[in-house]
């Protein structure tokens, strides 16, 4: 019924990251309604710092009313259809995202294309970099929906930069050259590579010496760079985040029109439904061939005119950042030391609005199918979902990307007690009352609490 190109399945849609939402949507997790139901785990939503952004829409009533001193902007922006986006708009969205970089860079406005999300960005990008065929390629483990989003309607293929816990996922120069190898042996030309720094799932940020070792690699093979920022805003630890940026403005070759930063409101504001997204990039062309694309995704302009006024707020934007990375810091502090509690490391992370969690000692056999079993176990007996490590094409099994910052802190204490249950019965279900790993779970709850006075205003 559909075409083939509909039909292909590039998309992923059948992968335990997406299916693990789906049994979440039969049967969700409620507190009074539904307190055995599955908790979203596997969400890298940001919801701890809406009251912020209330509180500044209840102060400012002529945004959401579509004024401006006091004088109704209604015609105006039912009318604008420019895809070039509202200069405001534009001109507030690339100082904030310098702001996020503490002002080590600037952005020029007219080198940005808003696009409906970073989804949309990185697919316009793929689109305009890559014929079908061509290949990208990505550090593992990533983002499942860089394979709908860079695949399925662009026909480019993804080769995976395979990277080991070994090394904590750390990018290497001959993990690139071996990648580029196998691109070749499958005859796939190699346009360019794909990072996200802050790592969607790991939860680091890339060090300078990586971000050199890419840029030094797509300067030699005269490839693209994509870096996909958006969790720029959700780094809360040492070290520091660097862009990409800031390490191509140092630079004195040309490279500057090979590399380009995707952005997006989604996660740093937690407004994934506003659908706000942005290419940057210094190549004229492809600024060009983006704007044209954007028509089939654009931001609306009432959404641009919102937020125009609420990033123009500078007294807004400096104490949200702060108080947002601390928020995201106390609750991955809240998850980690939880985890460990029960036995369960992960790794050392200082970004993101999840952990990259490391359950190897839970499975059966080093397996993926362990790992799937696992999951099952996870999903349907403890009542979590959580996202397995193979979804996001990780090499080892074993890992899990669990999310902390879609859910409040009682929710996340539930999930907690559930994991201690069934970490304590040796992964049968209910654990015995009172052992030692129990005791250690109730000090964590009972330290949980305490951090809530400091978390939730
Ligand atoms: C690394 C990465 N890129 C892109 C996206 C898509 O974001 P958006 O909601 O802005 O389309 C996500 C969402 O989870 C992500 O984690």
């Amino acid at each position: 019924m559909v075409s083939s190109k509909a039909a292909r399945n590039s998309h992923g849609q059948d992968s335990s990251y997406f299916l693990g939402w789906q049994e979440y949507e039969k049967n969700p997790y409620h507190p009074t309604n539904n307190p055995s139901g599955i908790i979203q785990m596997g969400l890298a939503e940001n919801q701890l710092s809406f009251d912020q952004i209330e509180s500044w829409l209840e102060s400012n009533p002529d945004v959401l009313g579509l004024k401006h001193d006091g004088a109704s902007v209604f015609r105006e922006l039912a009318l604008f259809q420019d895809y070039h986006g509202l200069p405001s708009f534009k001109n507030a969205l690339a100082e904030f995202m310098a702001e996020l970089r503490e002002n080590k860079v600037q952005f020029d406005p007219s080198n940005i294309v808003l696009t409906a999300g970073a989804t949309s960005a990185n697919e316009i990008l793929m689109f305009c970099l890559a014929d079908p065929g061509d290949a990208f390629l990505v550090p593992t483990p990533y983002y499942p929906g860089f394979d709908r989003d860079l695949k399925w309607r662009t026909g480019a293929e993804i080769v995976p930069i395979h990277c080991s816990s070994s090394n904590n996922f750390k990018i290497t120069k001959s993990a690139l050259e071996e990648a580029c190898k196998r691109a070749q042996k499958k005859k796939l030309r190699v346009k360019g590579v794909l990072v996200t720094n802050p790592s969607n799932p790991l939860g680091t940020t890339l060090t300078r010496h990586e971000l050199e070792i890419l840029v030094d690699f797509i300067c030699a093979k005269r490839i693209h760079l994509i870096s996909d920022e958006i969790y720029s805003g959700t780094c809360f630890g040492i070290p520091e985040f660097i862009s990409i940026a800031e390490v191509i403005s140092g630079r004195i070759d040309n490279v500057a029109d090979q590399v380009h930063i995707v952005y997006s409101l989604s996660k740093d504001l937690g407004l994934p439904g506003f659908r706000i997204g942005a290419i940057y990039s210094s190549n004229k062309a492809v600024i060009a061939a983006a704007t044209k694309m954007s028509s089939f995704g654009l931001i609306s302009s009432q959404t641009q005119y919102l937020l125009a006024m609420l990033l123009s707020d500078k007294h807004f934007t400096a104490s949200y950042i702060s108080e947002n990375r601390r928020r995201i810091r106390i609750r991955h502090d809240q998850l980690v030391e939880g985890l460990a509690g029960i036995g369960i490391p992960c790794l050392e992370s200082n970004a993101g609005l999840f952990c990259w969690v490391d359950m190897r000692h839970l499975l059966d056999k080093n397996t993926f199918t362990s790992e799937m079993e696992l999951w099952k176990k996870i999903v349907y007996d403890v009542g979590l979902n959580v996202s397995p490590g193979s979804s996001c094409h990780c090499t080892e099994p074993g890992w899990f990307r669990v999310c902390f910052a879609n859910m409040s802190t009682e929710t996340l204490e539930m999930a907690m007690q559930r994991l201690a249950s069934f970490v304590e019965s040796g992964g049968q279900g209910e654990g015995p009352k009172g052992s030692r790993g129990l005791k250690r779970f109730m000090y964590w709850v009972r330290q949980l609490s305490l951090a809530d006075d400091r978390t939730e205003r």
